[in-house]
């Protein structure tokens, strides 16, 4: 796992094989005793290169290790021992040096950088702290302000960044292990106690405790209820004010805290989570590693509303030519400036320049007879996108894509008007299309393995994590929002407010509360849904019994609020108000509070205290109920699946893991005990009767969230 070559006679150059990003499992660190020794006690080598196989110096330790015990030599006594040598031991940087693999290259003398390498301490993402020196080491080379950065945000730096910071000695365009071989022998004659960071001083600003407490404020207000970032200011206090020998005590100290929390374990679920998602299987066995997609050279957006503007960005941005059609002259004229205006502040943030000469606007549908898929994204109306999916097919080449930006209809039925149903899928993106990261691909029962792969990988070309899903009312994201909004405004009936249920859900971890992420969407869209299905407005049969639609609990708060043109942020009233259309900042409105209890007194409901808990054990375990029941329904393949969902497009806050995986913390039995709990005290809520699945898991002894594909029919599989 560390290979040992001499070279130039008389420099040992030590490369790290443990492909694909040479992380540091015990055979490595085993690898580099074992080399480190050798180099150090040859008197023919006067210097050592570390370097990566495969152009990647190091990804860190090795993640999957930390569920066990702890096998192999401790890093920080092995790394010591490189420090501590008389020899000059240099670091030779490609592609990354993350993580344990940056704080490797902190234990060398010297650190060369190719300039495409990337280097970071991103512990704090994975819940943990840089455990191997990097919190004492970092600032003693860079000082407490960036070090404090870096640590606390886990953010990767380039190698120019990276030199300008100190952190590396030398750039080059060139072969980075060469160049640190040359490096190594001019370091022969030279001194290397200043190169010893553990016996430096920290450089310390004189405000040091006022930068300390505005950094924490700002992690608290940022991550509320996080752990790591906050122990990742304390052990950079101890850099500032203890000597290393004390530092690096006080550093192992808080990795303790933080290494078996239920936080680090949700982290780094969620990164395993977020690459599981990309590896799909169909039932007919086709899987992501074995079909090929169709490479995509052009496309065309139909509508250029709120989400064909983004995702027309989305695609030209990584240089796909796109063709965007809108319905009449002044409406593409309104999407044309902007698209083009979103595409120029996208350049300008990221620094390249603007692709306008990708983009062509159109009224007629027959320019696009050549491209190679077309994603359709007007408004939510079957029979609207029914005839635009017909009109498509007449104009459109055979072999022609097409996909559905479709927030929740039938794949299948707009499949069925075309001639290639074949080649009909839903690519569900999320508002704002250039901004948000997932992409919900909906496969049809018709859906080929090529248009599967296709969109998954367009996806991942565009930056987007994609998630195949089954075809049903909502897909995934959706549906389980239901019962979870659902739940949200039954409390407010019952006693609740809805500053008190979004604080109980903003304390749990979630950017936004529920009433104040509706406002922010707009509410007359699903106004205009439940008016469409019924459930409100003119179509409503009278006989219906108040408060009961389709046989079931039916709250009209939502639609009282959106009878008097309150639809959000957007109108500047809503479950909140606004100091003017468009405004951000919600206040707690006593016009709803009383339009709440006018609503409370017509139906005699005795408004009763509603707590926290209750808040956050209905709203959450509904949700996550409705995810047990899209699993069983082979809706979504597996629950890493739902969450990563739930993470990338609905703000679930990433140290509870996702709604899956916050279950299983909780304990499914509990869970299942809450959600009986609740169904008894409200039978006419469907949504609260515990899923067979959940009964069947607890059954087993409640698996692990990894366990429990095993438990779940694959024979309903719609993907
Ligand atoms: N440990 C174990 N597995 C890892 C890993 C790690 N540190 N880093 C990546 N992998 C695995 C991935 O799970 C994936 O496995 P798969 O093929 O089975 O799905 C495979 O390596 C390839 O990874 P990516 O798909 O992410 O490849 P990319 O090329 O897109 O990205 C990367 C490469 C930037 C290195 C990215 O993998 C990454 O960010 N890795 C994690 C880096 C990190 O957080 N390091 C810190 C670890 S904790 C630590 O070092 C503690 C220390 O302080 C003691
Ligand atoms: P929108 O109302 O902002 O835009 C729709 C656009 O389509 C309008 O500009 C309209 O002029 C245009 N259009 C209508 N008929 C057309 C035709 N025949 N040819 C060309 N253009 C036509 O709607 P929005 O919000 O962009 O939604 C579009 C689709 O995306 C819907 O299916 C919606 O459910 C879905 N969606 C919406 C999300 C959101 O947050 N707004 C999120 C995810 C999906």
């Amino acid at each position: 796992m560390a290979r040992y070559e001499l070279v130039k006679r008389s420099v040992a150059l030590i490369t790290l094989t443990n492909p694909p990003v040479n992380a540091l499992s015990s055979a490595v660190r085993h690898g580099i005793a074992k080399t480190m020794e050798r180099a150090l006690s040859d008197p023919k080598v006067t210097a050592v290169v570390i370097c990566g196989e495969n152009g990647r110096f190091c990804g860190g330790a090795d993640i999957r290790e930390f569920a066990g015990p702890l096998r192999g030599p401790p890093l920080v006594p092995l790394l010591d021992s490189i420090e501590a040598g008389e020899k000059p031991v240099v670091a030779a940087i490609e592609g990354v040096a993350l993580g344990g693999g940056l704080e490797l290259a902190l234990f060398c003398h010297y650190r060369i950088a190719h300039f495409k390498a990337r280097l970071g301490l991103p512990e704090v993402t994975l819940g943990i702290l840089p455990a191997a020196g990097g919190t004492q080491r970092l600032p003693r080379l860079i000082g407490i302000p960036a070090a404090l950065e870096l640590i606390t945000t886990g953010r990767h730096v380039s190698a120019q960044e990276a030199l300008k910071l100190g952190i590396v000695d030398q750039v080059t365009e060139q072969n980075a292990c060469e160049v640190a071989v040359e490096f190594a022998l001019r370091a022969v004659a030279k001194p290397l106690s200043s190169r010893r960071l553990s016996s430096l001083t920290t450089p310390c600003p004189p405000n040091l405790d006022a930068l300390l407490e505005a950094v924490t404020m700002q992690i608290q207000k940022k991550a509320r209820g996080v752990m790591a970032p906050l122990a990742c200011v304390q052990a950079v206090r101890a850099a500032a004010t203890m000597p290393y020998s004390q530092g690096i005590k006080r550093e192992s100290e808080l990795m303790a805290t933080l290494f078996n929390s239920g936080q680090a374990r949700a982290l780094q679920y969620c990164f395993f989570a977020e690459r599981t998602a990309g590896k799909w299987t169909l039932p007919s066995g086709a899987q992501w590693n074995d079909i090929k997609p169709r490479e995509i050279r052009s496309a065309a957006v139909i509508g250029l509303g709120t989400m064909g503007r983004g995702i027309a960005v989305s695609l030209a941005r990584v240089g796909i030519p796109v063709i965007a059609v809108e319905s009449d002259k002044k409406l593409l004229e309104t999407g044309r400036q902007m698209v083009i205006g979103m595409l120029e502040r996208d350049a300008k943030r990221r620094g390249v320049s603007a692709s306008h000469n990708l983009l062509k606007f159109t009224l007629g549908l027959q320019d696009l007879k050549d491209v190679d898929l077309v994603i359709e994204a007007v408004f939510e109306d079957m029979a609207l996108k029914k005839s635009v999916f017909r009109e498509l097919s007449k104009v459109c080449r055979p072999a022609t894509l097409f996909c559905t930006n479709t927030s929740g209809l039938d794949v299948d039925a707009l499949a069925g008007v075309t001639d290639r149903p074949q080649l009909v899928i839903g690519m569900h993106f999320f508002s704002p299309a250039h901004v948000m990261k997932l992409l919900e691909v909906v496969c049809g029962p018709r859906s080929s393995s090529e248009i599967v792969a296709t969109a998954m990988s367009l996806g991942k070309r565009m930056g987007k994590v994609s998630v195949a899903v089954g075809n049903c009312p909502g897909f995934v994201g959706n549906r389980m929002l239901k019962p979870y909004s659902d739940q949200a405004t039954f409390l407010l009936e019952e006693g609740a407010t809805p500053e008190q249920i979004d604080k109980a859900l903003e304390d749990f971890g979630f950017a936004m509360g529920v009433f104040r992420m509706s406002d922010l969407a707009g509410l007359d869209v699903g106004w205009r849904v439940r008016k469409e299905s019924g459930l409100t407005g003119p179509d409503v049969d009278p006989k219906n019994p108040p408060r009961r639609r389709q046989g079931r609990k039916y709250c009209p708060i939502p639609d009282m609020v959106c009878e008097q043109g309150r639809f959000g942020q957007k109108t500047g009233r809503g479950w909140y108000m606004y100091d003017k259309p468009g405004g951000t900042k919600a206040k707690p409105d006593p016009l709803i509070q009383n339009l709440i209890e006018m609503y409370r007194n017509r139906y005699g409901i005795q408004p009763r205290n509603i707590t926290d808990q209750e808040i956050i054990e209905r709203c959450l375990f509904a949700l996550a109920n409705e995810g047990f029941r899209i699993l069983e329904d082979g809706i979504a393949a597996r629950p890493e699946d739902i969450d990563v969902i739930y993470l990338f497009g609905y703000g679930f806050p990433r140290h509870r893991g996702g709604p899956m995986f916050y279950a299983s913390m909780v304990g499914l039995q509990r869970v299942l005990e809450r959600l009986e709990h609740y169904h008894q005290a409200h039978p006419d809520v469907p949504h609260l009767e515990p899923s067979p699945l959940l009964k069947k898991l607890v059954a087993c002894g409640s698996p692990p969230v990894q366990k429990w594909r095993e438990h779940i029919k694959t024979m309903h599989s719609h993907l």
